[in-house]
Formats: C-alpha cells, structure tokens, sequence
C-alpha cells in the first residue's frame, strides 16, 4: 500500500462485513486519564501529578477531578453496556494500590479496583488490566524510577499484588501500554512526565522497562496459570519528513517500534539499537525479558513523519507531514493504508494474536444548540480505519479483535482536557456523561458485526491458530 498520497482507496467500514469468529469489539481508559479522586482513600502521588502540578500541562490541567470515574464507575460501566461492547481495557493505579510504590498496600484501593471488575462482570463484560499506563508512584520516581534497575523488582512485586487480588476474575493481563511511548517522551524527549531528556536516561528506562515486562509476566503466569498475558504497544509506521530525514526516521522507528516488542518477543535488540544498549545488559537479561506472551496489544493512530535535528537531545524530531495528507484537529495524519501495513507487518513478524487495544480520533468536539454532538469527522475516520483492519485481516493479519479509545472525553496528558478523544461527551463542570453521534455508530457496529457473526464468518474460517 502506498503511503504518501492522501487517498481514500480504502472504504468506509461496512459494519454487515463478516469478522472473525470471537472477534472482541471493546473500549479503553487508562486510570490516570479518567480516576481523578487522586488524593482521596489513601492514593499516593504519580510524576503525573508532580508533572501537572508544575504547571507542564496546556491550561495547567491537572487529573485531580478528570471524569470523577473514582466515583462514577457504575454509570461508566452502564454506558459500556449500553455501547454493547465485550471488554474493557483499563489500567490500574499503581500509586492507588501502593501510595509509597512498594511496602504496605492500601486496601481502599484495592477495593475501588474489585468494585470496577465486579461491576463490569456483572455487566458481562471482560475486565482486560493493563498494570501501568505512565502513572509511576511519585515515590519510586524519587528512587530514580525506570532509570534504575531496582524498578524491575518494585514492578513485579506490584504485579503480585495485583495478580493475587484479581486474578481469580481477570484473565486478561497486559503488563505496560506503550513503553515506546512513556519513555520516549518521559526520558528522551523531556516533554511528558518525569520530565527528563537524553539518550543515555532513555536508554536506561527501556532496558529496565524490558526486565519489569519480563519479571512481571512471569509473576502473573505463576500467580494465574490461566491468564492471558500481553504487551500493549504503539505502532506506527515512521517515515521521514524529507528525503535528508531517511536515517532520522529509521532512528525514531527504531526507538519507536521495536525497542519494546523485538526484546520481549524475540529476545534480541534491533540492530540499529544494539550497540547503544548494550552497556545496560547483563548476562542472562534478555532471557529475563522475552517471556512467553499469548498476544500482541497494538495502538495505532497515524503514522509519524520523522526529521533529522541536531539540537534535539535525540537527533531527531516529529517532522511534517506531506501536505495533501488530511489530519484530525490535533494534527495529526490520517492514512489507514499506514494502519493495514502495521497490522501485516507486526503479524507477519511475531507470528502472535493481535488485539487493536487503541484506536481513534481527538476532536474539539462541543454540542450543538439542541445539545447533541454530531462527530461526524470521528464516525468517518473510524469507518476507515475498521475498513483498513478488514483488509488487513483478508490479507493474513491475525487480528483478534480492537477497542476504541476511549470511552470518555479524558486528561489528554500534555494537551489536558483541551483534546477530545472519548464517544462520550464529558461536561467537565457538571461530569455530565452526553453519548456522541459516535457512540451510537460504534452501538450498531458492533450489534450489526455480532449479527453476522452469528451466521457465517468467512473471514474467521481463513484463521487457524499458528
Ligand atoms: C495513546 C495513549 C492514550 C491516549 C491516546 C490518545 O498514545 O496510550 O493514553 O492518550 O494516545
């Protein structure tokens, strides 16, 4: 598939398009972005609270109150029900859990956490727990944080305390969501929390991030022999924004796409990284790392133009894209060519079960005068991208299912709540909960979808467990 023109080769989603037998159709959050309550039962601070206290973020938004979710999980999980969809990816506050990182739980916590799985049981739908979305305790961070490889064993201690408590309901566990993401912009590029930059810092946190993932996969195996395990990672295809930006883009790509998922999933560093992240790994460690996973957790948005920049602490930058590609409201590019291709690649290269674990479109979304929100720039980029994935799917990506973040408008981490992501409006003043144009789309999606399912599912014939 070409990936420069802007072309709308693929077609909108046909929702009565057949999918893969068992083929989830869920919804992400992540507990940062959506909890708020974060001095309330006993929480301990993350660097995103440090972060948004120091003013770093647009607005000096901060996730204090957020969607107030801490409180109005059950209305949460109704509309999940409401939306019909069958899991619900959310991640867990390790800080809520373990206020100092380590040492004493707190049962306050722990029990928000049971209160949410039970709720979405009950509701039927999967509870799918990512133990870390970038909320790292403020009080490991003191310690050095990923930097050190101390962080390794506070993680998996966390991931025991998570596994022990929830694993006799939750058997779908993904360890990081987006490690390229996290410690690119937390310690390489400088502007996300903690708010450090360098290569050297950078590369510390991924190897440690790598042995965390590893040491934590192994814990929850043991603790919940029938737990699914994954990774969620963000992959983008990364292109360069000149022709004199080739060797940037395969540095960012490198970085990007396969820091995280070649380590774990193959045991080796790619060769453009091997070099520069050898001083950090000792014998035995990348055993350590490439666990035994059962699935590929992928998010894709756009694909990234990459530019060379010697002043940068990392020789390289976001760079433009090409003119004639259209890009939601925050500018980002929209080419579902970039989203098939990743889908095919990632399959074709770790030969594992792909879930789509984010997906989707940040507005500036407002209601119109009667009230309502006509998302209808959201409804079409959707309609592609879901159209992308069939095609992928038809082509022998071993896609499993995708999940739309996100539910709720959200803290947009850098953006704050300027960015609109959710199928659900938030009225921050009031938390009133206003469901989109979207969200009823995404309804009769996945009712339509389920329909077909039900009768034939050519797609899914052509799937065979590897
Ligand atoms: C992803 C993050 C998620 C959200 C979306 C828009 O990179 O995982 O938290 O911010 O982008």
């Amino acid at each position: 598939m070409g990936r420069t023109a802007k072309r709308q080769s693929i077609h909108p989603a046909r929702s009565t398009a057949t999918w893969p037998r068992d083929f989830i159709w869920g919804i992400s959050s992540s507990s940062f972005q959506i909890e708020g309550a974060t001095r309330e039962d006993g929480r301990g601070l993350s660097i995103w609270d440090t972060f948004c206290a120091a003013g770093r973020v647009a607005n000096h938004d901060t996730g204090d109150i957020a969607c107030d979710h801490y409180h109005r999980y059950a209305e949460d999980v109704a509309l999940m029900k409401r939306l019909g969809v069958k899991a619900y990816r959310f991640s867990v506050a390790w800080p809520r859990l373990l206020p100092e990182g380590r040492g004493s739980a707190n049962e306050a916590g722990l029990a928000f956490y049971d209160r949410l799985i039970d709720a979405l049981l009950k509701a039927r739908i999967e509870p799918w727990l990512c133990l870390y979305h970038w909320d790292l305790p403020q009080a490991l961070d003191d310690l050095g944080g990923w930097t050190v490889r101390d962080a390794a064993g506070w993680f998996a201690d966390y991931a025991m305390l998570v596994a022990s408590r929830y694993g006799d309901r939750v058997k779908r566990f993904a360890t990081f969501n987006e490690p390229s993401v996290f410690t690119l912009f937390g310690y390489g590029f400088g502007d996300s929390a903690p708010g450090i930059s360098g290569p050297i810092m950078l590369r510390r946190a991924i190897h440690n991030v790598n042995l965390a993932h590893g040491a934590a996969v192994d814990v929850i195996g043991a603790l919940v022999p029938d737990a699914l395990i994954g990774a969620i990672h963000n992959y983008q295809p990364c292109l360069p924004a000149t022709p004199a930006d080739v060797e940037a883009a395969e540095l960012f790509g490198a970085y990007w796409n396969s820091a995280f998922p070649e380590p774990q999933c193959l045991g080796t560093y790619p060769s453009r990284l091997a070099g520069v992240m050898e001083p950090y790994v000792q014998a035995g460690d990348l055993a350590r790392i490439c666990r035994p996973v059962d699935w590929f957790g992928l998010n894709h948005y756009s694909p990234i133009y990459a530019k060379a920049n010697p002043d940068a602490p990392l020789g390289f930058t976001f760079g433009g894209a090409p003119a004639d590609l259209s890009h939601t409201p925050m500018g980002w590019p929209i080419h579902p060519e970039s989203f098939h291709d990743a889908l095919v690649e990632v399959s074709a290269r770790y030969r594992l079960p792909i879930y789509v674990l984010e997906n989707g479109f940040g507005g500036d979304d407002k209601p119109d005068a009667s009230g309502d929100i006509a998302d209808t720039a959201r409804i079409d980029y959707l309609k592609c991208y879901i159209e992308a994935m069939h095609e992928a799917i038809a082509n022998g990506a071993d896609v499993r299912g995708y999940f739309i973040w996100s539910l709720l408008d959200n803290f947009e981490w850098g953006s704050g709540y300027g960015t609109r992501f959710g199928l659900v409006y938030v009225d921050y003043p009031t938390q009133k909960r206003i469901p989109k144009a979207s969200f009823n789309w995404y309804a009769d999606l996945i009712k339509s979808a389920r329909a077909v399912d039900g009768e034939r599912s050519t797609v899914g014939d052509a799937f065979k467990p590897r």
